[in-house]
């Protein structure tokens, strides 16, 4: 197919996530027609540098040979079986590695087929646990301001960005929601990396009050990544840990897309050494090849549904794809990559650089904070750096940042004004200058046009 014959079928048939379809008349969607290390090739020959791995997915790199050729060899031998009574090897080698990823402490896996179903599969096992234990008054959930877990009805009633959630309030789920660490604007006037998350008692209080009518609180490890990659502290983490142990609440930990060396840690909670629950994971762990989600479960929640058949007590969730072979050998190759090489320690040195490079900008005085964590970096454009407002939204100045970078050839996706760069964790010393010169370009381009 031509470059034209792509856009013209994409016009008339494809309805883009995320997206206000008319500005596809302004900028159409790009065709990409293959994709190397950290770049994709356009159909018209142009590259464009992935400096946000295709929504937070692509950890070794797009077409990664290793990945590919199991997939590959996968899809010759078993494409897919269904995965109630039947199993394969893929799917049982991936429950081995999956449960070492807390120690052995969440030994059971669940399979579900994207974050989102994930999140989903989580929140149900954990108030169907209540009803198994009889205990009727436990249905709530908890989670924390600047959440998110996803668009599905369930994930949307537990996250807290409002563009994603307010046309659908009246059909979600009531949940409730607590004021959560706010670390650029911390009302304590302290910083994350050596507070002593203060700002936990305001959820502390609101977990004293209802806790009796609460099954699980929801939270993403360390970072807010929707929410403008606000990174907070893991004492955080640690008090949320102990107040739910004490009130006998689930802690659910979203790892999906902070899990798999993203924060420099194989998952984010291991910062703050805590272990929840339930885990969800998802994006990463296919190296950003093929749709896939697991939650991670504590032998004490699977044994409370493991009795006989006419208890009524089975967790009856499916899906299609659960556990499927493709999916599952992607992700068994990720866990044999991250075994051959020492990719936490590169992702660590990377992510330094890159913060590093990035903050000649500090003094600029429409840049508020730079934060880093790993192989996560942002730069939070303010309107005033003394009291932290920021521009009017209509103005979109990060959405200009944003179109700018990519006429310059790489592709950065801004949150509201918050750049940020999120790489396929194979990056290189040049590739890691390109993305961060055409970014500081694109961000002083559209500031120096401020009046
Ligand atoms: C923390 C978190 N949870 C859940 C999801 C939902 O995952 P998916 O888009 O695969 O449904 C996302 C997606 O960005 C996420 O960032």
């Amino acid at each position: 197919m031509t470059e034209k014959e792509i856009l013209d079928l994409d016009r008339k048939h494809i309805w883009h996530p995320c997206s206000q379809m008319k500005e596809y008349e302004e900028f159409p969607a790009i065709p990409i027609k293959r994709g190397e290390g950290v770049w994709l090739y356009k159909e018209n020959g142009d590259k464009i540098l992935d400096a946000v791995s295709s929504w937070w997915v692509n950890i070794f790199g797009h077409s990664a040979e290793y990945i590919a050729n199991k997939i590959a060899e996968q899809a010759r031998t078993l494409e897919h079986v269904i995965f109630a009574n039947y199993t394969h090897e893929p799917a049982v080698k991936l429950g081995a590695y999956l449960s070492g990823l807390f120690d052995g402490k969440l030994p059971r896996i669940f399979y579900g087929d994207n974050g989102s179903s994930g999140i989903e599969i989580a929140l149900k096992m954990s108030y169907h646990y209540r009803v198994n234990n009889g205990d009727k008054k436990r249905k709530k959930f908890m989670y924390i301001t600047g959440g998110y877990h996803g668009e599905t009805v369930g994930a949307l009633s537990v996250g807290s960005i409002e563009i994603f959630k307010e046309v659908y309030k009246p059909m979600l789920f009531n949940a409730i929601e607590c004021r959560g660490p706010d670390c650029y604007r911390c009302p304590f006037g302290k910083n994350y990396t050596n507070c002593d998350a203060e700002c936990f008692a305001l959820a502390e209080k609101l977990i004293k009050k209802n806790y009796i009518s609460v099954t699980a609180f929801i939270i993403e490890p360390m970072v807010q990544c929707a929410a403008g990659m606000k990174i907070y502290s893991p004492r955080y983490l640690q008090k949320l840990r102990a107040a739910c142990s004490e009130y006998g609440i689930h802690l659910i930990c979203d790892e999906i897309a902070v899990g798999f060396g993203r924060t420099g840690k194989m998952v984010a909670s291991q910062h703050a050494g805590i272990v929840p629950d339930l885990a969800a994971v998802s994006k990463g762990l296919t190296g950003g090849f093929l749709p896939l989600s697991a939650v991670l479960v504590k032998e004490e929640i699977y044994m409370n549904f493991y009795d006989s058949y006419p208890s009524n007590k089975a967790f009856l969730h499916s899906h299609s794809y659960s556990g499927n072979p493709l999916a599952c050998a992607a992700a068994c190759a990720v866990f044999e990559l991250f075994e051959k090489d020492d990719v936490l320690s590169m992702i660590n040195e990377k992510g330094a650089y890159i913060k590093e490079k990035i903050s000649v900008l500090k003094d600029n005085k429409y840049i508020g904070d730079i934060r880093s964590i790993g192989m996560i970096t942002a730069v939070e454009i303010v309107k005033d750096k003394i009291t932290k407002e920021p521009f009017e939204s209509s103005m979109r100045i990060g959405r200009a940042i944003y179109r700018e970078a990519e006429k310059k050839g790489v592709l950065l996706r801004n949150i509201g004004d918050v750049i940020y760069f999120m790489p396929p964790y194979i990056i290189n010393r040049d590739e890691m200058d390109f993305m961060v010169k055409v970014a500081i370009d694109a961000i002083l381009d559209r500031l120096n046009k401020i009046i």
